[in-house]
């Protein structure tokens, strides 16, 4: 196989990669604002379940993505300030984590209620947590936290992005185009 990352671009995998957590995401966040309040009596069925699935492809998608930055680095774009250079390593590596972090806090707070995660429907997940740990529970209140936390990063990014194109007009968003 070759190696389709070059060195100074994004290849067309981690290209893919990046836009399928974009939607996964935005799907997330839909589903997550949309679904109803979890309490005691929620069943895993609808919108919830539906929360869930998507949750658990984020977690693998994202996955299979920082293993594949790892195999095929991309050198930062030569034309940046020192400040922004450090300032998208920054934000970069908060992103990943963010969303590896939600991912086991929304798995926590669903083992909480005892409920099953499947990833693509057929793979079951195993309980990170016991059923009713209170500590799954607050995992719960944590990721009703994150959830801006991440938003705010992710406007940043897309703020960054657009100073690109629009004010700059360097090719750095070309770099993430297809
Ligand atoms: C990065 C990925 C994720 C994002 C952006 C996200 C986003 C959200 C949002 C917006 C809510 C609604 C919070 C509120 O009512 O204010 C929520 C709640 C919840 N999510 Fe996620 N979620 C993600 C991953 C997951 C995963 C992987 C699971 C489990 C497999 C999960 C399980 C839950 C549960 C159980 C709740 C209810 C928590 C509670 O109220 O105690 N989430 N999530
Ligand atoms: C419309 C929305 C978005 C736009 C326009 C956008 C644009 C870009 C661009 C142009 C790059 C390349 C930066 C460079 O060359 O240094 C990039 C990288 C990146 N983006 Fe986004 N992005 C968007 C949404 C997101 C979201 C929602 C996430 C959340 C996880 C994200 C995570 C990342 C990460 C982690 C990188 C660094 C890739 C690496 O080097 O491993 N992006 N994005």
């Amino acid at each position: 196989m070759s190696n389709v990352t070059s060195r100074d671009t994004y290849g067309v995998v981690a290209k893919c990669f990046h836009w399928i957590i974009v939607a996964l995401l935005a799907a997330q966040y839909a589903v997550g604002w949309l679904m109803p309040h979890i309490g005691r009596n929620t069943k895993n069925e609808g919108l919830v379940s539906w929360h869930l699935s998507i949750g658990a492809a984020i977690l693998f998608v994202i996955l299979l993505r920082l293993l594949w930055r790892l195999a095929f680095p991309v050198t930062p774009d030569g034309t940046l300030a020192p400040w922004e250079h450090n300032a998208s390593r920054v934000t970069h590596a908060l992103l990943y984590t963010l969303v590896v972090v939600m991912t086991v806090l929304g798995w926590a707070a669903a083992n909480y209620q005892g409920w099953d995660i499947r990833l693509f429907g057929v793979v079951s997940l195993p309980a990170i947590a016991p059923t009713g740990a209170s500590w799954a529970h607050t995992a719960g209140d944590v990721h009703n936290f994150l959830q801006w936390v991440l938003l705010a990063f992710i406007g940043l990014h897309v703020v960054g992005a657009a100073y690109h194109y629009f004010i700059k007009r360097d090719q750095l968003m070309q770099r993430m185009l297809p």
